[in-house]
């Protein structure tokens, strides 16, 4: 296999690597940029980020759970290549500099390298976009104010421009051995009937911990983020379609006009860091409990669109997660992607965790209820961390389903919640807690129909 890709402006073309090579540890050991840093090694803390450039623009990126492939076609900029040639400070560097944003300085490359991401795309939630970079001793006040003071400064021509990304390699140079870089859909069913038992890695944000944590051997591994045909999205009159390979990123930003609630949601799913790499088809493909897409594309009525080879099938989303890590999927078979019908929008999600940011849910429950004539016409509820997959409430829908939309409906529908749900009691919550907090939500939705004002977060210093 061959991986061709922009490091700091320079071509790099890598024969005969492993695939399963982190950029993280290639940089450190292989080029000795040590200026990326290796802090948790899964994900969690942003002191190894770099930016990553493609035809979809920047974007920062966790180089310990990125594997090379990942790379392909792409120009990759380390902290060594942030300066201008003569030296000059990007304007993020001399702002840390100027504002005493860095005191160890162990998370500082990391830092500046989400903040230089934002400042080449002109974002400027602050707070949102260093939510994945950890700092333990200097404090965000200084780091933030930096932040803002670069805003003001120009982006450098040398990042201004679009990168001269390298071309496609010929099929035979992405397909060495058992890894792929695939480049279509009809090339993914091909590859998975050749390897019913080989990997799909997308984002590779749970895949990446498999090596750096499990050490595991990936053995055959299919990289899509490249495949055309799954990173789609499709808006028409009727549907609304993910590709399985969409961000969580790109999907966070199609969801505002339609379903901003989701949307928002997604705004607390992992990092800006996780949220570039992590796709929709992973979050699904993945059967964990405590994913924060499935429940609300469930209560959305989301299909699954599986392949195998030339023949597809859908199925409803729920029906996908048949117990604790066991799926509807065949070997060789693939998600190529999901979809819901457009629809006017009702959906509520509530993400509970520990932290606002950053943090797996406790409890994920999102609700779609429709009202007409001030009766219940239509009701879909669905929730993460509540059951060993996510789960439809049925038995709270059927009792709210024809009744009128007053609080003696909620009330009546109480039992009904222990028919739907009996929770594990784990680190992030107790089962009595996970079952209280669910039913809450129901009031939090009807409450909030009724226009009071539920969401109040208040940071203070
Ligand atoms: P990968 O790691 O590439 O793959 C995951 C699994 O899906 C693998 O088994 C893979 O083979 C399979 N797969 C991928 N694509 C396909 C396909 N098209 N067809 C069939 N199988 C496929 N998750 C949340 O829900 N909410 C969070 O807040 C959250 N926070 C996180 C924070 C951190 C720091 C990290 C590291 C992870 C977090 N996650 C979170 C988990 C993870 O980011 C998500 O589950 C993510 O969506 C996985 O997508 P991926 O593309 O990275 O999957
Ligand atoms: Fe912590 Fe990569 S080392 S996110
Ligand atoms: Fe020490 Fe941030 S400056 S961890």
């Amino acid at each position: 296999m061959k991986v061709s890709f922009l490091l700091n402006g320079e071509r790099v073309d890598l024969t005969g690597v492993s695939p399963q090579t982190t950029l993280l540890d290639w940089l450190r050991i292989e080029r000795g940029l040590t200026g990326t840093k290796e802090g948790c090694n899964e994900g969690d803390c942003g002191a190894c980020t770099v930016m990553v450039q493609d035809a979809t623009g920047p974007a920062a990126l966790n180089a310990c759970i990125l594997f090379l492939p990942q790379l392909h076609g792409r120009a990759v900029t380390t902290v060594e290549g942030l300066a201008g040639a003569d030296g000059t400070l990007h304007p993020v560097q001399r702002a840390i500099v100027d504002h005493h944003g860095s005191q160890c300085g162990f998370c500082t490359p990391g830092i500046v390298m989400s903040l230089a991401a934002a400042h080449t795309t002109g974002e400027r939630d602050h707070d949102s976009v260093l939510a994945g970079n950890l700092c333990r001793c200097t404090g965000y006040a200084p780091i933030v104010r930096a932040a803002e003071a670069a805003a003001a400064e120009a982006v450098p021509e040398t990042l201004a421009a679009r990168p001269a990304l390298p071309d496609s390699a010929a099929e035979d140079d992405l397909t060495g051995g058992a890894a792929a870089v695939i480049e279509s859909a009809d090339a993914l069913a091909d590859w998975c009937l050749a390897h019913p038992e080989g990997r799909i890695v997308g984002g590779a944000t749970d895949i990446g911990l498999w090596v750096t944590k499990r050490l595991d051997d990936l053995e055959a591994v299919a990289f899509v983020g490249r495949c055309a045909d799954l990173r789609r999205v499709r808006i028409t009159d009727t549907e609304i379609r993910f590709g399985a390979a969409v961000t969580i990123a790109e999907m966070t930003r199609a969801l505002v006009p339609h379903h901003p609630d989701f949307s928002g949601m997604l705004n607390r799913f992992g990092s800006v860091q996780v949220r570039n790499a992590a796709t929709i088809g992973g979050n699904i493909a993945n059967g964990s409990p405590i994913g924060d897409a499935p429940p609300a594309l469930i209560a959305l009525g989301a299909v699954l669109h599986l392949r195998k080879g030339r023949a597809r099938r859908t199925i409803p989303l729920e029906e996908f997660f048949v117990a604790y890590g066991k799926q509807d999927r065949q070997p060789g078979e693939f998600v190529e992607a999901v979809s819901f019908p457009r629809q006017l929008d009702r959906l509520a999600c509530y993400k509970l965790s520990k932290r606002f940011d950053q943090d797996i849910s406790a409890v994920c429950g999102c609700f779609n209820i429709h009202v007409s004539d001030g009766v219940v016409s239509g009701a879909r509820i669905a929730f993460g961390g509540m059951a060993a997959v996510p789960k439809r409430a049925r038995a709270v829908e059927a009792a709210l389903r024809g009744q009128p939309w007053v609080e003696d409906t909620i009330a009546m529908a109480w039992d009904a919640w222990e028919e739907d749900f009996q929770p594990l009691s784990d680190m992030r919550a107790s089962a009595e807690y996970r079952l209280e907090t669910a039913r809450n939500m129901l009031i939090r939705y009807f409450l909030e129909d009724l226009g009071a004002a539920t969401r109040v977060r208040e940071v203070s210093a």
